[in-house]
């Protein structure tokens, strides 16, 4: 928002980055996202993307301790900088604070308990943000993949920082959208914390099952 020519800094309420730069430059199209993401450095705990990738494991026990704001506005930036349909960012996310509603998230997650988690982030599909001229259908589609991309790039952002997390993809959409009150229909639940017990990776399929190599 810009009032007699001062840029004022908005947040959702209840959600302020813990850093910011100190002077904003209009000519750089995200200072505060780069500053978040460039900053601090030393909290980073992996910043090899392929080992970050190897070692990342679903975790459903999460130690009742909480995780800092810095990181979580790294895993919040790091969902900003996933590529979108025509870059309109057909997502949004929602950051569930209130005990109550993670309670109630559990709930609806199919009672999945875990997602009560230290650092819940709902991924909703926002498919009016993709201003393309394509039909709905494919304009959904785009919204969907948007959030899911968005919330893989989290998902990863987390693991670098020394966290885990388990993406939540079984739950009942209206009693979420409910919860969050939105008519925006959610992709994932991103439940974050730092782990009970560090896990090997789960086994994958051979790579020459995965690949069809087509001529
Ligand atoms: C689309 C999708 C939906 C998922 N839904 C759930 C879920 O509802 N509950 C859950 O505990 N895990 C869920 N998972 C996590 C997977 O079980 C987990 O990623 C998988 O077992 C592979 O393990 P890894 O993440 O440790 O590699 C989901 C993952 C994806 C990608």
């Amino acid at each position: 928002m810009v009032s007699d020519g001062v840029e004022e800094k908005i947040y959702p309420l209840g959600y302020e980055p813990e850093i910011s730069p100190d002077e904003t430059d209009p000519n750089v199209r995200n200072n505060l996202l780069d500053f978040i993401l460039k900053s601090g450095p030393t909290e980073v705990v992996d910043t090899d993307l392929f080992a970050v990738m190897a070692k990342r494991r679903s975790t459903r026990k999460f130690l009742d301790k909480p995780v800092e704001t810095t990181k979580i506005d790294k895993i919040i930036a790091a969902a900003d900088t996933a590529p979108t349909a025509g870059n309109f960012q057909g997502f949004e996310i929602f950051y569930v604070k209130s005990p109550e509603k993670k309670k109630k998230l559990v709930e609806a997650c199919n009672k999945q308990p875990y997602v009560d988690a230290p650092v819940v982030l709902v991924f909703c599909k926002n498919p009016s943000r993709v201003k393309l001229d394509f039909s709905e259908y494919i304009l959904k589609k785009f919204a969907i993949q948007d959030a899911t991309l968005a919330a893989g790039y989290s998902q990863l952002a987390a693991q670098a920082l020394g966290l885990s997390s388990i993406w939540i993809g079984m739950f009942d959409e209206q009693k979420v959208m409910d919860i969050l009150e939105t008519d925006l229909v959610p992709s994932s639940v991103l439940c974050i914390g730092y782990p009970k017990q560090t896990k090997f990776p789960k086994p994958r399929r051979n790579l020459k099952d995965l690949v069809h190599v087509t001529w």
